[in-house]
This record gives structure tokens, C-alpha cells and sequence, in this order.
């Protein structure tokens, strides 16, 4: 039998909720696990056995293309027995509460729920009536720390043996409603990154006060300045406009927007030579970046949706691998 790795007795976490529960060496450890993953994934040596004979639930209440269909791969490359829960066609358009959800997934035989919720929380809600394993893959504006992992993941492997200690990395757009953003900021800050924030004062709202409450190892900036955040930046990851949450005063002009804040080669000019482009997707092409730069080769777009295999099957594994 063939595995990725056996859960170290140490390991704490029954569930992956947010990557705040995580230590230092968790994640040390799901990185480590996820290159060996990635080895076995570009060499084709699958699949591996860590979920044979578990079933692993996909419950996504919101829209997803990354995320789903990386744990669906993912699973399906340890043996998991991978179900979808259709929601549209599901008990929970006839007023099925979460707790009642899960608990009958339980009784299905899923051993795993994979979740994405518009609500933030609802992961921690479900994990409640949950004997198995919760793994949160997104819960409104609050985490998604699959995402973040990945981030790190994609970020320590383009810069090397150096890794992130004191590199500059802008985070440019809809901040306020970004899980991916708040995920992000702690497993940067967590590996020695400084952060900057950057985009429209309306979408920065509370980060100021956050940034000076947080311990001064976990420091933060944040600005409404372009140039002051690429200034010197060492990468730059970019966040989609999530018009879908908000409101109209709040979306503002779009055109504005582009104008002052998306990223193009030229304002990438002051950011240091061959500073790679991140973005965790959808795109909006030409908004929040131009389509040429999303394209190109300063664009690590791809490479982490790549990189969201290896990296989910080593939290799978850790997670909700066999004993
Ligand atoms: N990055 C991300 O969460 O993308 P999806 O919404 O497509 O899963």
C-alpha cells in the first residue's frame, strides 16, 4: 500500500477550518507533504491509497471551479470515494437546516465534507453536528485556508531556497471582502512576508485598525496608494472586484477603478525585475489586471490552480487520511 504520509501523532486539527488553528509546523509539514505530492502528480505515481475506502463529500453552496475541482481531483488521486452534494437539487432549497445536512451525510457514510458557504462561520456551525472531518473551502468574506496554503506553497517555490523573510508582497483590490485576503495574511506574516494592502478606501475598511492590533511580528500596511505598495514589492497578488457582495454605492465606478488601481506591465515597473503576478481566480481580465499580464510570463495564475492539487491532497491526507 502506497501513501503520501501517515498523520503525525502530534497532529492536532480533526478538521481544517482556518489556517489560524494551524502552527508554524502544521504548516511546514503540508507544505513539505504537498511537494512530495506534486512529484507524484508530474510523475503520474498515482493514485495513492491515504482516503481508500473513506467517502469525502463536496457540499459547495456557492459557486466554484478552483477549489472544487482540485479536492475532487485531489481525493480521487488518495482513492477517496469523492460524492457531490447538488445543491439546487438538494433538501436545501426545501429549508434543510446545515446541522440536519451533515448529520445525514454522516449517516450516508461520509466520513469527510468538503464546504463552501456564502455565510462566514457555517463551516464551524457544521463541524458541530459533525462526527467526521470539516474542511472549510470558503466562507464568505472570512477564510478560505486551502487557498492560502497554495498562496504560500506557489510563493516559497518561485522564490527558492530564501524563501519569503522579508520579502514585500502587495495584495491589490477588493480587500474587505476577500477570505482569500485574510487567509493570506496570516500565513504570509506567519513565514516573515511584509504585507502591504492596497486598493479603494471604501475596500479597506477595519484593516487599519486590524494591521495595529495585531502582534508586531504580524504587522501589516495598508494603503490606498498603488505605487507606495509596488514600490520595491517582491510579488504582487491581485483580488478580484466581488461585485456580487456589494452594494452599488460601494462598487463605485469600475472605470475608476481600473484607472487607479489595476495592475498593468507598466505600473509592475516599480515593483523589483520579474516580481510574479499572483491572482486566486476567477479573473476579471482587464480589471483587475490586464489580460496581457494574466497571460504572461510574470503570471503565476495558473500555476497556483496547478499547485491547489498537491497542496489539498496533502491536507486530505493529514487531515482525513486513514489512520
Ligand atoms: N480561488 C478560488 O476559490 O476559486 P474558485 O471560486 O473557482 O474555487
Amino acid at each position: 500500500m502506497s501513501r503520501l504520509g501517515q498523520r503525525p501523532p502530534d497532529w492536532a486539527g480533526q478538521h481544517l477550518l482556518d489556517v489560524t488553528d494551524l502552527s508554524a509546523g502544521a504548516i511546514e509539514l503540508i507544505l513539505e507533504r504537498a511537494e512530495v505530492a506534486r512529484e507524484r502528480v508530474s510523475t503520474g505515481s498515482l493514485p495513492l491509497d491515504d482516503l481508500r475506502g473513506r467517502r469525502l463529500a463536496l457540499l459547495f453552496v456557492e459557486p466554484s471551479t478552483r477549489t472544487r475541482l482540485s479536492f475532487e481531483i485531489a481525493a480521487r488521486n488518495l482513492s477517496g470515494d469523492v460524492v457531490h452534494v447538488d445543491v439546487p437539487t438538494s433538501s436545501m432549497v426545501k429549508g434543510e437546516s446545515i446541522p440536519d445536512t451533515v448529520r445525514t451525510l454522516h449517516a450516508l457514510g461520509v466520513e469527510t465534507i468538503v464546504m463552501r458557504h456564502p455565510r462566514s462561520g457555517a463551516p464551524w456551525l457544521a463541524a458541530n453536528y459533525f462526527p467526521g472531518h470539516m474542511l472549510n473551502a470558503g466562507d464568505g468574506w472570512h477564510a478560505h485556508p486551502s487557498q492560502a496554503l497554495l498562496d504560500l506553497f506557489t510563493l516559497r517555490r518561485a522564490f527558492g531556497e530564501h524563501g519569503l523573510r522579508g520579502r514585500k508582497v502587495a495584495v491589490v483590490g477588493d480587500i474587505l471582502h476577500s477570505r482569500v485576503c485574510r487567509s493570506n495574511l496570516w500565513t504570509l506574516t506567519g513565514a516573515g512576508a511584509e504585507v502591504w494592502l492596497c486598493g479603494p478606501r471604501a475596500l479597506l475598511q477595519g484593516f487599519e485598525a486590524w494591521a495595529k492590533a495585531m502582534p508586531a511580528d504580524r504587522r501589516f500596511n495598508v494603503t490606498d496608494d498603488l505605487d507606495a505598495a509596488l514600490r520595491d514589492a517582491d510579488a504582487v497578488m491581485a483580488l478580484r472586484i466581488q461585485r456580487e457582495r456589494m452594494d452599488e454605492a460601494l462598487a463605485g465606478s469600475l472605470g475608476e477603478y481600473v484607472s487607479r488601481y489595476r495592475i498593468s506591465e507598466e505600473r509592475l515597473g516599480l515593483a523589483r525585475p520579474a516580481a510574479p503576478v499572483l491572482h486566486p481566480g476567477p479573473v476579471n481580465e482587464g480589471i483587475e489586471v490586464t489580460g496581457e499580464l494574466a497571460a504572461g510570463p510574470r503570471s503565476l495564475v495558473l500555476e497556483q490552480v496547478r499547485n491547489g492539487v498537491p497542496v489539498r491532497m496533502a491536507i486530505l491526507s493529514l487531515v482525513a487520511g486513514r489512520e
